[in-house]
């Protein structure tokens, strides 16, 4: 089977196309504004901007060409800080280029389709457990572009044969190889390791939030997991009938920042402690997956823990620095 991943020179992306070349005939859709193309070996790439209208054309060629059956939708932005600044190009990159991918599936009769939602859809959930049938309330233009991503492809699975699974990442972490590493200081460990390699502290935004030890929860699920969740959806799909769901990528257990920043330290030897500031605005207090459905729909769970994603993230730093 064929499998088409766009943005597969992304950071998530290339680790999905690593793991499916084994088992997989895979093909890259990228415009390398994010992605690198030195992080993909040994695949057909199409530089294609998934946001111009012409691009419905130039997908659907490449779907016949490699016989795809199924589409991975990985092309997107995730900067929450950057989608407040301008949210026409987050709905443009995360949003449009979503439904050309769809038209085209749909004109090509490709059946299967895993888009890359986020936790981001749920905004700052009520409960610290966040379950698929919990209120979206997106907070952010990143979150709500990635829900309505999910409404159209609902829409378009319930109008067409195509079927179709969303996945709601949580926190995001670690690498499976140095030359596939975060290189965009814009989350925890990455912004954290960023700090340490400049000779500052890594920041704990507050301190004074209603969990254990005062900083901010999250579910941590490392890059390999989560690209393993890519290739158990496609499973799933090849062999249920069902035309739509939603489904959490978690590990059901929160790390707080101060556990994870302690992880850091230990795994760097470093000697500068984390610096307590100030909030960060819109920032929950605890946002962790109940990852029921995805352990038994996908028989999917996570096999790294927060310290493999630590040492994995400061490890490909070392490769950096060379
Ligand atoms: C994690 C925790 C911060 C940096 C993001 C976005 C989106 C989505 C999931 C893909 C929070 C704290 C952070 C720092 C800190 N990705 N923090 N010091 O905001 O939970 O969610 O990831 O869909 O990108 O929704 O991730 O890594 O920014 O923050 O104390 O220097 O770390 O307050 O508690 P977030 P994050």
């Amino acid at each position: 089977m064929s499998v088409l991943v766009t943005g597969g020179a992304g950071y998530i992306g290339s680790h999905i196309v690593r793991m499916l070349q084994q088992s997989s005939d895979v093909i890259v859709v990228d415009n390398f504004s994010t992605g690198r193309r030195e992080r993909i070996t040994d695949v057909p790439i199409y530089d294609i901007d998934l946001a111009a209208d012409s691009s419905v054309r130039e997908v659907r060629l490449v779907l016949r060409r490699h016989d795809v059956r199924a589409v991975i939708h990985m092309a997107a932005l995730k900067q929450v800080g950057e989608s407040v600044e301008q949210p026409v190009r987050y709905y443009r990159e995360n949003t449009q280029t979503l439904a050309h991918v769809l038209e085209a599936m749909e004109a090509e009769s490709v059946p299967l389709l895993v888009f890359s939602s986020s936790a981001a859809v749920y905004g700052s959930p009520a409960a610290d457990l966040v379950s698929e049938e919990d209120e979206t309330k997106p907070v952010n233009p990143y979150g709500s572009s990635k829900l309505m991503g999910e409404w159209l492809v609902r829409d378009v699975a319930k109008a067409t044969s195509i079927r179709a699974v969303s996945l709601r990442y949580f926190n995001v972490a670690g690498a499976g190889s140095a030359e596939l590493a975060d290189t965009v200081p814009a989350n925890l460990i990455t912004l954290a390791i960023d700090a340490l390699a400049r000779g500052s502290a890594p920041k704990i935004f507050g301190d004074d939030y209603d969990t254990p030890d005062g900083s901010g929860v999250r579910d941590y699920v490392h890059v390999e997991d989560l690209a393993s969740a890519h290739i158990a959806a496609i499973d799933y799909l090849s062999k249920t009938h069902e035309s739509y769901s939603a489904v959490n990528v978690g590990t059901g257990t929160g790390a707080s920042v101060k556990e994870v920043l302690a992880e850091l330290v230990e795994v760097s030897g470093s000697t500068i402690e984390p610096k307590v500031t100030e909030r960060r605005a819109g920032d929950p207090a605890a946002v962790v997956a109940d990852a029921t459905r995805i352990k038994e729909r996908f028989e999917w769970t996570p096999t790294h823990s927060v310290r493999d994603m630590v040492e994995s993230a400061w490890s490909a730093q070392l490769h950096a620095e060379g």
